[in-house]
């Protein structure tokens, strides 16, 4: 058991099946945001590169051509089932791999990526500044980091409108841990900051991007996948089908103001933080 070993459990279970699964749908709701990330780590022709929490392997595929057959690119993640897809995905490419392991505490050969990358894969550590000082050692000298992670749950409806639904129908929950691992963990700036700083990184910059995401076709459809994968999936993952069925009605009405042309849609807010090492 490693100290991560919770999140290597969610994302082997349940959870990172769905996210295999889904791996087309969810590339494209957040396609804005890999696009973002990758245009703000600019991949040159030749670099060799390192994708943290890579899932299914969408960004590892996009790093790969921008690189080219003389760059490399190592996909790292601890989840099985994304990384059966992501093989899939990267199949024939010569430049690229994967590997499945712990980025807190993998091998990395020193010094020998241009960039490392993350499209929402690095918030997950139980010891952040303990896992970019192991991922530090993987960048060269003058070598980039480029991540994309979301900002406070309050400013992310994606999260809040099915988390709210759910909550309505638990027992009052503590207060979470605004720190604690997951998607939320590096909203806030200076934290972050002081977490690559001691880490070897130089102070890094932070850039909102402040996005939408289309999370389903239509309110049901969205309202039921609520309950599948992501925050609210977490909170009601014991709790009978009823329940659920409850907190899918509930947030089905809520997202019926949120219907636009492209699905239901909802406000999205990033950071895109770089640093050099
Ligand atoms: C929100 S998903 C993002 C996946 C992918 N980058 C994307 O944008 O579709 C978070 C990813 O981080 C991975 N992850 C979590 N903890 C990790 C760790 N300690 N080392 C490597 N990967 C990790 C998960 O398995 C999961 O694939």
């Amino acid at each position: 058991m490693t100290d991560n070993a919770d999140q290597i459990a969610y994302w082997n279970a349940a959870s990172g099946h769905k996210w295999a699964e889904d791996a087309e749908k969810l590339d494209a709701m957040m396609a804005e945001m890999a696009a973002v990330a990758i245009a703000a780590a600019s991949p040159r022709a030749g670099e060799s590169v390192v994708d943290i929490g890579c899932g299914a392997g969408a960004t590892a595929v996009a790093l790969a051509n921008a690189v080219g057959p003389e760059g490399r690119v190592l996909g790292v993640d601890v989840s099985a089932p994304m990384l059966e897809v992501a093989r899939a995905r990267g199949a024939g490419r010569g430049p690229l791999s994967f590997v499945e392991a712990d980025a807190a505490t993998a091998h990395f050969a020193a010094a020998s990526a241009d960039l490392v990358f993350s499209k929402f894969g690095v918030m997950f550590f139980v010891d952040p500044e303990a896992a970019f000082r192991n991922i530090r050692k993987v960048v060269k000298p003058g070598g980039r980091l480029a991540f994309i992670c979301w900002r406070t749950l309050k400013e992310n409806p994606f999260a809040t409108l099915p988390m709210g639904a759910a909550l309505k129908h638990l027992p009052p929950q503590p207060s979470p841990d605004p720190n604690a691992p997951g998607p939320f963990a590096f909203a806030d700036p200076v934290r972050v900051g002081h977490i690559l700083t001691a880490a070897g990184f130089q102070t890094p910059a932070f850039a909102h991007f402040d996005s939408t995401m289309t999370v389903g076709r239509t309110p049901a459809a969205a309202a039921k996948e609520a309950v599948l994968v992501g925050m609210a999936s977490r909170l009601l993952a014991n709790e009978p089908q009823a329940m659920k069925d409850q907190v899918i009605a509930e947030l089905t009405e809520i997202y019926e103001r949120h219907v636009t042309p492209a699905g239901v849609t909802v406000p999205a807010a990033c950071w895109v933080v770089t640093a050099s090492a």
